[in-house]
């Protein structure tokens, strides 16, 4: 998924810097899981903790991390005649969809052209209001297992953003539209790895988290710069918790209080981090950040030498490669993702 700070390019180093320090470890926890890419990567090896403050996260975390498997869908299955659920409403002629009143609308009234905004088609957000109302119905009527009902929800999610009409995030909608909306909104078929092992999923504060759970290897990826995630992906909070909210606004963003995160802020975040390495209750700790961060690489060093094992200190640079512009490319030699690694004794 397009996320800020997704780390699906680097899913292979942190695996190195895991295989190098952490032989003998049986947990990981990503802390700060936003897309699942690392939760869901680390699945095959580990039972995994995940954890976010959004609660689109939490449903892609909780939909492939925490299940068991991919569902089966026995009770939609023995009493609706639906086996594949997903099949179903990708195959459903969005004609037959105009059954759906008005006042249940809420994508279409909402970041759609009869909205008033161009997020999405009308069409496309008559697709996704379709797939939410019915899960929530199922899941009312005791159709679908909490279980089935995360992993459709995830589903839903993660097909939002290849129809959306946005230049990368929903901080804002185009003004015409992009060919990737004409695309049909499709609910996306997620892999679950399963593992054999309890593996859970957390909506908290990162921070009270980590003074409730346990395990062996702990992955910090905090936002590192003052933007913050909710405004700039509440189109897919708002598809995740289909809540109907007051919106304001030309983009329409949710009126309710924005979660702003410590992390957010050259005021707070070595407070924050510091909190999150004092209750760390895990041996190896692995910290994602870039060279540009809000936090300095003394501060960082600083702060996990306060709580770790001073002489296990490590960082790794990885070259940022994922340029958008002329401007960036200049800037290649400077600006750097790194894996910073310290032992604690726990
Ligand atoms: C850099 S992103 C993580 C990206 C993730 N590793 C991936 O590959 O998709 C940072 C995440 O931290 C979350 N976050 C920010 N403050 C938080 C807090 N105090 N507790 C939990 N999650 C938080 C944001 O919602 C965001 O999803």
């Amino acid at each position: 998924m397009r996320f800020i700070g997704n780390k699906t390019q680097l899913l292979n180093n942190i695996k190195d810097v895991v295989d190098r320090h952490a032989k003998e470890a049986a947990s990981f926890c990503d802390i700060f899981s936003g897309t699942a890419a690392v939760a869901r990567f680390f699945k095959e090896w580990y039972e995994v903790y995940s954890n976010d403050i959004l609660y689109f996260s939490y449903c892609l975390q909780r939909g492939t991390i925490e299940n068991p498997g991919r569902p089966s869908f026995d009770h939609l299955r023995e009493l609706r005649g639906i086996s594949d659920p997903i099949r179903y409403f990708n195959t459903f002629p969005v004609e037959e969809m105009e059954c759906l009143e008005n006042s249940r609308r809420l994508f279409q009234n909402s970041y759609a052209p009869a909205g008033g905004r161009m997020y999405v088609t009308d069409a496309n957000a008559l697709r996704i209001d379709y797939a939410r109302n019915k899960i929530e119905n199922w899941h009312d009527e005791r159709l679908l297992t909490d279980d089935e009902y995360y992993y459709l929800v995830a589903s839903v999610i993660e097909g939002i953003p290849y129809v959306s009409n946005i230049a990368g995030t929903y901080g804002a909608y185009n003004k015409t539209w992009d060919p990737r909306s004409y695309k049909q909104f499709l609910l996306q078929d997620l892999p679950v790895v399963s593992n054999g092992r309890s593996n859970r999923s957390y909506n908290m504060d990162g921070a009270q988290l980590l003074q409730k759970i346990s395990g062996d290897i702990l992955y910090i990826d905090p936002p590192y710069n003052a933007r913050q995630y909710l405004p700039n992906y509440h189109v897919l909070e708002t598809a995740a918790k289909y809540d109907f909210p007051k919106l304001k606004g030309v983009t329409g963003q949710r009126a309710d209080a924005p979660q702003r995160s410590e992390f957010c802020s050259k005021k707070t975040v070595v407070h924050a981090f510091d909190e999150l390495m004092k209750h760390a209750r895990f041996r190896h700790i692995i910290l994602s950040y870039n060279t540009d961060g809000l936090m300095t690489l003394d501060e960082i060093e600083m702060t996990m030498k306060k709580y770790g094992r001073e002489e296990s200190f490590e960082v790794n640079y990885i070259p940022y490669r994922r340029f958008k512009s002329r401007r960036d490319i200049v800037q290649e030699d400077e600006l750097k993702e790194m894996l910073i690694y310290i032992q604690k004794d726990i």
